[in-house]
């Protein structure tokens, strides 16, 4: 997740130390290359390159940039490889402006042509670029900054916040629009960043901003106006006590939390980067073209790989076998072709088991396929074509987030399959804030129920099958219980021995199989096992729940991918309960790059 900090002083002063400081701050939230820009003998001074705050620092030596206004940016790739060219912040071609981005315009190829067409040169693949050459587009045609940033609201979609300074004036100018953006006012400075830990030091004043509001920073001053009308508005700052590591954690106790929560918004990114980017079309044609496809990945990108297989299965009427990566050399390795297409799956990018796999599919001349988070990870850079899920950084070691995009990635897969529509996806951020409002308490509730006990089945029935094995992994994972996914019509021909009084069993459901998982229920119920519930809301099934989840209406397709977070928020309550750390378990890596 990319990050920004501006400031605008009152004296010229060494600004490079207090931008380094602020990206240090920043740091926690991911990123792969650092810029920073000062506005210093009367131009403006623009240093970037990839690489930590602290490599890059001592390359090119922030610490000796000084002036009375700055911004630095740490990028975290979505599209637009990790490279220098990419790093922001960007100026304009006359070098009069300086600015820099967080977030996605997703509207940028076409304005990209608008603006090559007006003569303007664009140097990189970053859409910040093009918000810089929007913003200076209309300075050139004589309009103010604030007007120009206010025309730019209009032409710009998506969700970003934006910070720019000019030549001219010592002002610092910023727009926030669905991406986050603060601002701090001391006697003889003004501050905005992309969040509250990188002020804290500063002041504990910060004032919050509202999506369509533009502030413009004096020293001292903060001024509001709402982009659309141009109106001002009054922002009242708000004193902050947290420490800056409760603060990283934007108010929650753990990144694990944090990140359950950020779910509705990153669905919301990828869709939107879905309907707009031009690597699309490659990968829906390469799998289009396949004569077997193959969904191959380790731990929670392997569930990922078997929900996308039932969808492209129910969806498209099309086969795409699930296969670990050892297993999908030796179970499948023999018979792969140069007509075969096979999609790694890897948050990281850098599972070792999972490239293993992929260098020995790609000697068999495979078309290789990726879908990753982490933009520069190895994966991207052997995969013939990839995708990423635009998660922003996962912090916490038990995946949630990328879990959750991944399947959504997949779900837009089998539709274009298909050739069918996929606007039903817009309904999905919506649907995923209402689950996560509405089912926190009852998995709290559950969370007890199993508190004591030392192992769990999770049962799911055809499409909720991967769930079932999710919800399983992530118990495992950060509670240390014994706790397995399996279909629930096997769980009778050996595991229904270990029920007896009180044994926890719980049953992810969807709408179209309530009958069959309703005979599935009945035989731990019988027995006086616990029933754990996660379905729709259903009469029948409420007779049998010791606790039941109700997850929001929807249907047999969607219903999985909510489904998907009562089973992280179970495994998260359930690790609190036991005072262990959900975001560091122990023996577990983030990454794991060994065999
Ligand atoms: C490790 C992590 C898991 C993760 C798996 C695959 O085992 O602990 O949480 O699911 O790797 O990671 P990847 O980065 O390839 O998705």
């Amino acid at each position: 997740m990319c990050g920004i900090f501006g400031i605008v002083s009152k004296e010229e002063k060494p600004l490079g130390p207090i931008l380094t400081e602020a990206g240090k701050r920043l740091a926690y939230r991911g990123y792969d290359s650092v810029g920073a820009a000062v506005f210093t003998d009367n131009s403006i001074d623009l240093r970037k390159d990839i690489g930590k705050v602290e490599e890059v620092n001592e390359k090119l030596n922030f610490s000796e940039m000084k002036g009375n206004r700055g911004i630095i940016q740490l990028r975290w790739a979505t599209f637009g490889a990790p490279a220098q060219v990419n790093a922001q912040p960007f100026m304009d071609c006359k070098q009069e402006i300086v600015g820099a981005e967080n977030g996605n315009i997703v509207n940028s190829i076409q304005l990209q042509e608008i603006l090559e067409n007006e003569g303007h040169t664009i140097q990189s693949t970053n859409d910040g670029e093009i918000c810089v050459h929007v913003v200076a587009k209309h300075m050139r045609a004589g309009k103010t900054m604030l007007e120009s940033i206010q025309l730019a609201y209009k032409e710009l979609k998506g969700d970003y916040a934006l910070i720019f300074f000019n030549k001219v004036e010592n002002k610092i100018y910023a727009i926030k629009k669905g991406s986050g953006l603060v601002v701090a006012v001391t006697e003889n400075e003004a501050y905005c960043s992309s969040d509250i830990p990188s002020i804290l030091p500063l002041t504990n004043e910060i004032i919050s901003m509202q999506d369509g509001d533009i502030v413009v920073l004096e020293p001292g001053k903060a001024e509001f106006y709402r982009a659309d009308t141009g109106e001002k508005v009054e922002r009242k700052a708000k004193v902050h006590k947290e420490t800056m590591e409760s603060a990283q954690k934007g108010g929650y106790d753990h990144f694990m939390l944090k990140e359950i929560h950020e779910q509705s918004d990153r669905a919301r990114d990828l869709i939107d980067l879905l309907n707009e980017s031009k690597f699309v079309e490659p990968f829906v044609s390469a799998l289009k073209s396949a004569r077997e496809i193959y969904f191959v990945g380790c731990g929670t990108s392997y569930h990922a790989c078997q929900l996308g297989s039932y969808y492209f299965n129910k969806i498209a009427n099309k086969r795409a076998i699930p296969s670990l990566p050892q297993q999908f050399i030796e179970e499948f390795g023999n018979s792969l072709t140069s007509e075969d297409a096979v999609v790694f799956v890897s948050q990281s990018g850098e599972t070792k088991d999972v490239l293993n796999a992929l260098n020995y599919a790609k000697e068999k001349g495979c078309k290789i396929l990726g879908m990753l988070n982490v933009l520069g990870s190895t994966l991207m850079n052997i995969s013939d074509v990839y995708l990423p899920i635009a998660c922003g950084y996962e912090i916490s070691v038990p995946a949630t987030k990328t879990f959750l995009n991944q399947a959504i990635m997949f779900l837009y897969m089998a539709f274009r399959q298909a050739d069918k529509d996929t606007s039903e996806l817009a309904e999905l951020p919506g649907l995923i804030q209402k689950t996560i409002d509405e089912t926190d308490e009852s998995c709290k509730e559950i969370a007890e129920h199993i508190k004591g006990w030392k192992e769990l089945y999770y049962l799911g029935y055809g499409i909720t099958h991967p769930i079932a094995k999710e919800g399983a992994l992530k118990l495992k994972e950060i509670t240390y219980m014994h706790c397995e996914g399996i279909f629930s019509s096997e769980f009778k021909h050996g595991p229904l021995s270990a029920v007896e009084k009180d044994y926890p069993v719980a049953f992810i459901t969807a709408p179209e199989n309530v009958d069959i998982m309703i005979s599935h229920i009945n035989e731990v119920a019988c027995r006086h096992g616990k029933v754990l519930l996660i379905a729709e809301d259903n009469e029948v099934l409420q007779k049998y729940a010791t606790s039941f989840v109700k997850v929001p209406k929807t249907n047999q397709i969607l219903f999985p991918l909510l489904a998907t977070i009562p089973a992280q928020l179970i495994s998260y309550y359930a690790s609190k309960n036991l005072d262990l750390d959900p975001d560091f378990p122990r023996n577990l890596s983030k990454t794991l790059t060994v065999d």
